[in-house]
């Protein structure tokens, strides 16, 4: 076993379902752990998922890998690939193939092929190197490790950006979450490329991975031709109003699609239909920056329906002390007395209720009212 292939199979012992899969992939040969899963552990961090490359039919492990998972494989039949989800992970399994790209920037074909040429059809030297999960061997593109020494991004060969343009999403991305220099010949193919001709669906799907980054905006950083707009000074304001109970993944995005806000654009996104309300809650941020003035309690009444990343984001375009305030003091603010407290003074059930409760609060929020139940309730009774 060589050095590298015995420290990517230590770490792989103690990664989220790496026990799992050496203990599925025990005596079976051929079976690869590939990609980023590699990469990460040679650095020394931890994957996020992982890849697994068979030399040969991935069945045995599939059926062995399922049968210790909550729920069944997804197969996708078209790339030959299948998800099993453990509970400590995810590990996505594929037999070796190769690809072809009848037509630049659309979809490849497959089809199996020995490991060697599997690597060789990645993206980034970086994510082309495998480790055989029997024997710790460790099987790389040319100058694979060295780039992973040097911190180094680089295409494997001259066309793979137009055979692939989110591609230079990918670039973007791991420069900003692994922060690698793009090697200089890589970097001219990347300034020659254009994401044109690639489908939204396509971008969208890349785009999401770029705002589910630490830094999103870092990860979209020099990306070139995307159909949005990036406005970063705004996306950093918000991004530092946005509290820790929002999602900055969902606010960029709003902030991103605003002026080509649709709902064609946010259904190829595959999002929930809550995350495509917290979208949609953005794109009207511009409108909710012009309501956000006066009293606390006219803010409550701009403000109390709306997602806190809509809030950010329109402080982030101008009223930004009264977003942090909102934020971060006056929506936490409530009453002590409840509808009940009401009922039991007197007053008959209905919509009263609610109003007189909604007035005491405006009350509190604009500092009328002394602390306590008493001043609440006879605020509301009044
Ligand atoms: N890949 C590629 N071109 C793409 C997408 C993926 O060559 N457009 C290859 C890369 O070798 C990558 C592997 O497929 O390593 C798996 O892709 P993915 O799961 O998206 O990336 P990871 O390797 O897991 O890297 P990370 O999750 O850290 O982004």
């Amino acid at each position: 076993m060589d050095a590298p292939g015995r420290i990517v199979l230590d770490a792989l012992g103690r990664a989220p379902a790496g026990p799992e899969l050496l203990a599925a992939a025990a005596g079976l040969p051929g079976v690869h752990l590939v990609g980023g899963a590699v990469r990460d552990l040679l650095l020394g961090s931890t994957p996020r998922e992982l890849d697994v490359v068979v030399d040969g039919d991935p069945a045995p492990l599939l059926a062995r890998l399922s049968a210790g998972a909550p729920g069944p494989a997804t197969v996708h039949p078209r790339f030959a690939t299948a998800t099993v989800t453990v509970p400590a992970g995810r590990i996505d399994v594929a037999r070796s193939r190769r690809e072809r790209y009848p037509i630049p920037g659309g979809l490849p074909e497959v089809e199996p092929a020995p490991l060697a040429d599997d690597l060789l059809r990645r993206d980034f030297t970086v994510n082309a190197i495998a480790v055989s999960l029997d024997a710790g061997e460790l099987r790389a593109a040319p100058g694979a490790l060295g780039d992973l020494d040097a911190r180094r991004l680089r295409v494997l060969h001259d066309r793979s950006f137009v055979e692939d343009p989110t591609r230079l999403l990918r670039l973007a991305r791991y420069r900003a979450r692994l922060g690698f220099a793009v090697e200089p010949h890589t970097a001219g193919l990347a300034a020659a490329a254009s994401l044109d001709g690639v489908s939204g669906a396509r971008v969208g799907a890349e785009l999401r991975l770029a705002l589910l980054e630490p830094d999103p905006l870092a990860a979209l950083d020099g990306v070139r031709g995307l159909p949005v707009k990036i406005d970063a000074p705004v996306a950093r304001r918000a991004t530092q109003l946005l509290p820790a109970d929002g999602r900055v993944d969902l606010m960029i995005l709003g902030i991103l699609t605003r002026q080509v806000a649709t709902e064609a654009w946010l259904e190829s996104l595959g999002l929930t239909a809550r995350d495509r309300d917290v979208g949609r809650a953005v794109w009207g941020a511009d409108r909710l920056a012009g309501a956000m003035a006066g009293a606390p309690s006219a803010l409550h009444a701009a403000l109390a329906r709306e997602p806190v990343e809509a809030v950010a984001a329109a402080g982030a375009l101008g009223p930004g002390e009264a977003a942090r305030r909102w934020l971060e003091e006056l929506r936490h603010v409530r009453l002590e007395i409840g509808g009940e407290d009401l009922v039991g003074a007197g007053i008959p059930p209905g919509p009263d209720i609610g109003r007189r409760l909604a007035r005491t609060l405006g009350r509190k929020l604009d500092g009328e009212l002394a602390a306590g139940r008493a001043a609440e309730l006879e605020s509301a009774l009044g």
